[in-house]
């Protein structure tokens, strides 16, 4: 069982929406955790993040300014850090491609610095983020997720002795992040047009609040061997009954798929299936040459191996959201006021 409390612990990107989310679990599980540090640029988020955990009242946090494409800094605020979850990262389609370089350095070479600085420290355990956009990528974005998971999947073939292991934990958009679907149709419902713009009608997107996140990165920081990508098993909706449970009384305008988006999303590949298996409640792909014996993963976990070319995309789920499961968990996760009305 995973506990927390007397240990240390780093977020990187800890002032964005995962690294919240799981603070506030994290303080809420293990009130008595040695160190949590905070670890991101810009010193206005972490200024406001700091007052809604005051010191007086929150003594083992710590907020440190600092960049994840600079090494000598993350060696630095790894010192006697037990813990890494690697949330930073560049995230936005259009501006990765627009920026491809600055993408490349923060989602790769950031990357590369949190391995090293961690093997160079005693870290026992790293999670690093994915994105379903890191599956079969199409954007600049999901090439440099698959870089990383890459990098953190490979990083356990260099560690020799050192106990430490590395995973990945990849989902796909989080319910009411910024930038995505669900704020965007409310938004549009509340301007009074009428109107809510559908990028392409067939679209299916998965399913997941930020919570569903947190509890994939506390058990991968728990169950982890190293080498593995955890996926988790959550519902798809269609984009069309996603526009019936916010706004059923709008007119559809069909606007045309955007420059990097998939009609459906994926998280596992039939390439994928020769070495993903099933937990049960979450999915792992196991790394092609794991530095650990698989028949013991196989009896530990009691994983069942997926049939050979299986592949796990929204558009061809078994569970899915119905317009009313969706106003509930919108009210649930997203806006506790919304209504249909
Ligand atoms: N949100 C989603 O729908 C979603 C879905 C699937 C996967 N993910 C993955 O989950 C992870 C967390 O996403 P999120 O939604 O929490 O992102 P977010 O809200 O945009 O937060 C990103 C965090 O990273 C920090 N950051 C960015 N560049 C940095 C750098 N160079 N050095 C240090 N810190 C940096 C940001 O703070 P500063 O800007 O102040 O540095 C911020 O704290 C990401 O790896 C993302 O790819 C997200």
């Amino acid at each position: 069982m995973l506990d927390l409390n007397g240990k240390s612990i780093l977020i990187t990107g800890g002032t964005g929406s995962l690294g919240k989310a799981l603070t506030k679990t994290i303080f809420e599980k293990w009130p008595n955790v040695k160190r949590l540090v905070i670890y991101s640029r810009d010193e206005q988020k972490q200024y406001v993040m700091d007052q809604e955990y005051p010191h007086s009242k929150f003594p083992a946090i710590r907020f440190f300014v600092g960049d994840i494409r600079d090494k000598e800094r993350l060696t630095r605020a790894l010192n006697d850090i037990e813990y890494v979850i690697h949330a930073a990262a560049m995230k936005h389609v259009h501006i990765a491609e627009y920026n491809p370089d600055e993408c490349v350095k923060t989602n790769i070479g950031g990357a590369m610095n949190v391995i090293d600085a961690c093997l160079a420290t005693n870290v026992k355990s790293v999670v690093a983020l994915s994105t379903d956009k890191a599956c079969a990528p199409i954007n600049l974005y999901g090439a440099t997720k698959l870089a990383s998971d890459k990098l953190f999947v490979a990083a356990n073939n260099i560690k020799g002795n050192n106990p430490i292991k590395f995973s990945v934990v990849r989902y796909g958009n989080v319910m009411g992040s910024n930038g995505s679907v669900i704020p965007f149709f409310i938004k549009k419902k509340k301007e009074g047009k009428g109107i809510i713009p559908i990028t392409e009608p067939s679209m299916t997107r998965f399913n997941i609040p930020i919570q569903g996140g947190v509890d994939m990165v506390l058990y991968a920081l728990e169950h982890a061997w190293g080498g593995e990508i955890f996926i988790p098993k959550i519902p798809s909706y269609r984009i069309l009954e996603l526009a019936e449970a916010i706004a059923p009384e709008c007119e559809h305008k069909v606007v045309g798929i955007r420059p990097g988006e998939k009609i459906h999303e994926e998280m596992i590949t039939s390439s994928d299936s020769s070495h993903t298996y099933d937990l049960g409640t979450y999915y792992t792909i196991l790394p092609q040459r794991p530095v650990w014996k698989l028949d013991d993963y196989i009896t530990h976990f009691n994983a069942k191996k997926v049939p050979d070319g299986f592949s796990y995309n929204s558009g061809e789920n078994n569970q899915w959201e119905t317009p009313e499961t969706l106003r509930e968990k919108i009210k649930e996760h997203v806006d506790p006021n919304f209504s249909v009305k």
